[in-house]
């Protein structure tokens, strides 16, 4: 039986999840073999050229010389995609498709027992950031470690809140991009301005999880103390309901993605 990190994957989908994934599997030394669907040509032989791929004939292919298939198209492509397809019972099949469940991936076609879902982001890139998993199967584990900070979860609906967290890690770069013009719009160069709004965000990140046993609210009571400026800006981001306002658009985003029957 091979070691878990060396199982072969396949990808079901060359665009842009699987790009940023095969990178940051190849940057934290991941060497396994990997093949990808012929579709997209020109993203797979960058893939290819950069990152160690291999490119087969067709998607049948993919998934009869892979132990680990991800799935990475987008949720209306699937149907087609899974058309014609057969999963062998040995296979291990990973969904990175958001909001889909595990009931109506099975609901589209015959899997094998081994079915997982997972939801690297971007910062997969770099094998950093959250990768979400359910259940928790060694071979998507392995996978899950090389790309991030896995968080296995044993329920499925917990699961789901990840999906929602995905969107939010989107946002977080038009948040820090208004900082950005904050700073511009003051006379700073946008180097500079860029530099600071992200190694402020990456600062504040190390810090706290190098604070476990304190909380996060804990830790923004202990800078904004009485007097302070920034106990000034963060009581009229509060009174304005500049934090209600994330809570609330994470609440719409978990009820479509409940609402999705792909
Ligand atoms: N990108 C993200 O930041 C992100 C984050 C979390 C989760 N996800 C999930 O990852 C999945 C993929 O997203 P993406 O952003 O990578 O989308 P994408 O860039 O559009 O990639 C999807 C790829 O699948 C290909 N494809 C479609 N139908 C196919 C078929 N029948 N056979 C073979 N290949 C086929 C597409 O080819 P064509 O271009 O020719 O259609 C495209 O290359 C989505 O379900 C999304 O929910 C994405």
């Amino acid at each position: 039986m091979k070691p878990e990190n060396q199982t072969t994957l396949g990808i079901l989908g060359t665009g842009h999840l699987a790009t940023y994934t095969v990178t940051g599997l190849r940057c934290s030394g991941d060497n396994r073999r990997i093949i990808l669907n012929p579709r997209n040509a020109e993203r797979a032989e960058y893939l290819v050229q950069n990152h160690h791929c291999e490119v087969a004939e067709n998607n049948q292919t993919v998934i009869d010389q892979s132990d680990l298939i991800l799935l990475a198209v987008r949720p209306w492509q699937l149907t087609d995609l899974l058309k014609d397809l057969e999963f062998p019972k040995d296979k291990i099949v990973v969904s990175a498709i958001a909001g889909l469940t595990i009931e109506q991936l099975r609901n589209k076609v015959d899997l094998p027992e081994k079915l997982a879902l997972i939801l690297p982001v971007v910062a997969a890139e770099n094998a950093q950031g959250f990768v979400p998993i359910h259940p928790e199967i060694p071979e998507v584990k392995a996978l899950a470690d090389s790309l991030g900070k896995t968080i296995s979860f044993k329920n499925e609906s917990q699961f789901e809140e990840a999906a929602t967290m995905a969107c939010l890690n989107g946002w977080m770069y038009r948040f820090f991009d208004e900082q950005v013009k904050w700073l511009s719009n003051h006379g700073i160069d946008d180097e500079n301005a860029r530099n600071m709004v992200l190694h402020n965000t990456l600062g504040a990140a190390h810090y706290a999880l190098g604070r476990p046993q304190q909380s996060l609210s804990e830790l923004t009571g202990e800078i904004a103390t009485e007097g302070t400026y920034t106990k000034l800006g963060l009581d009229q981001l509060e009174a304005g309901g500049a934090f209600q306002q994330w809570s609330d658009t994470l609440d719409m985003i978990k009820a479509k993605l409940d609402a999705s029957d792909e």
